[in-house]
């Protein structure tokens, strides 16, 4: 079933066979409630059977296909990020089993089927758009026994950077997005059930964005700091989209890298910033985050334009300059608001799980984070605590498994 807005991986829901496992309870429900408007309304029993909007619940991302779901799928409203250490007496072959066990959780689940001895199966009943998507960091490559990409290492420090172990690096990354809470955690416990034999948890990051059906479908997200983010991205589908995301990259042809930074966003400063003082800070109103020299959101920045006095009406140190430089430097961020139990006197331990897929990360996202951290307004109110890199490798096929290009 698919959603307004979706990319093209989305489709109606196969839910044939939950139709079959459900259709008696349905229709019993769909009976009464009949009953109870044909009386309301005074209407004759007979004739058409109104059409009813599909259920959130019913929606269906493809599993498979030659790139993986979950980055060119418009973003759910929860993400959860699984980093995971690779036990000691894992090899090759350990990997293989591994990637295949998880591949078919995964393309159960994100169809509304349980998993192979699901504990609890009617939670997968639901998909709701669940996406489950692979990353395989430094420590997997090598323990596959390959190397490449360059790129897949840690990054290069930054000076903003006060980086904690417990929300950086490991070996597996599972990303597992969905509309439907109750369906994530669901997804989540079954493949950490089947990776255990193999690997532990490193870190959890638990993300979130408006709740499914408050805003229109294609809505950009806002952050915490109220402000829209997100604007300037390569459109999924687009071949401008597919030159900045995907590589054709020996094992990785057809997959991705992606970059999860956890930065903390000081809520308690940033309450105490004017409001065209957060405007300038990003080059865009908060109002509805249309650049500073124009009205609306996709309005073209121009970078050039000058006050009455002569000063750039968007700051030289803005995030939006800052971020954009010459233009050469392009990423496709798929971002997650995050918000934890408070500590101390503050009242919110919050920020962004930035996240972002780019073909090279050499290339496009390290020259663009050391402008950042050179100089950039919103530095003053942000700290990147956790970072880790992945290799998205490509899709597969019924039959195959996510890593197969590397393992097999
Ligand atoms: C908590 C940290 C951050 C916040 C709150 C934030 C917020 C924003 C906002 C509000 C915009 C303007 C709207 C848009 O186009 O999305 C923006 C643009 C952008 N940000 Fe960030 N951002 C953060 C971190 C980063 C990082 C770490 C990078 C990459 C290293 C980055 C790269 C970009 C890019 C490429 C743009 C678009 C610039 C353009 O117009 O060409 N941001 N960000």
């Amino acid at each position: 079933m698919t959603a307004p807005a979706e990319g093209a991986r989305s489709r109606r829901a196969g839910s044939t066979r939950r139709q079959f496992l459900l259709g008696g309870a349905v229709a019993g429900v769909g009976a009464v409630a009949a009953v109870g408007a044909d009386l309301a309304l005074n209407r004759p029993k007979t004739g058409p059977t109104p059409v009813s909007a599909p259920m959130n619940g019913d929606l269906t991302v493809p599993f498979f296909g030659v790139h993986q779901a979950g980055i060119d799928t418009a973003a759910q409203a929860h993400g959860v990020f699984l980093g995971l250490d690779l036990h000691g007496d894992v090899d090759r072959d350990g990997l293989t089993r591994l990637m295949r066990v998880l591949t078919d959780d995964a393309a159960r689940l994100t169809q509304g089927r349980p998993a192979l001895a699901d504990s609890e199966p009617e939670l997968a009943l639901a998909p709701a758009r669940l996406t489950i998507t692979f990353g395989l960091g430094p420590g997997f490559v090598t323990c596959a026994g390959a190397g490449g990409p360059a790129w897949l290492a840690p990054l290069p420090g930054f000076g903003v950077d006060q980086l904690r172990p417990e929300f950086s690096d490991g070996d597996l990354l599972v990303q597992i997005a969905g509309d439907d809470p109750l369906t994530v955690a669901h997804a989540t416990r079954m493949l950490l059930k089947d990776a255990r034999r193999f690997a532990s948890i490193r870190w959890t990051q638990h993300g979130f964005r408006r709740a499914h059906g408050t805003e229109r479908p294609g809505t950009t997200m806002r952050n915490l700091f109220g402000q829209v983010d997100g604007t300037t991205n390569p459109q999924p589908g687009t071949e401008d989209f597919a030159r900045v995301v995907w590589t054709e990259e020996g094992w990785l042809a057809g997959g991705t890298g992606m970059v999860l930074r956890r930065i903390r966003m000081d809520l308690d400063k940033w309450d105490r910033l004017d409001r065209s003082g957060r405007d300038a800070s990003v080059g865009r109103t908060l109002a509805n985050g249309a650049p500073l020299t124009g009205t609306e959101e996709f309005d073209e920045p121009d970078f050039a334009a000058k006050t009455a006095i002569g000063f750039p009406v968007i700051p030289q140190f803005a995030h939006i300059r800052r971020a954009r430089g010459d233009g050469d430097e392009r990423i496709f961020r798929r971002a997650y608001n995050y918000d934890e139990r408070p500590a101390g006197t503050e009242v919110s331990e919050s920020g962004l799980l930035f996240v972002s897929f780019q073909a090279d990360i050499d290339r496009q996202f390290v020259p663009m984070q050391r402008r950042l951290d050179e100089l950039d307004l919103l530095n003053e109110w942000t700290v990147p605590i956790g970072s880790a890199v992945f290799a998205i490798p490509p899709g597969c096929s019924e039959g195959g498994f996510i890593g197969e290009t590397l393992l097999a």
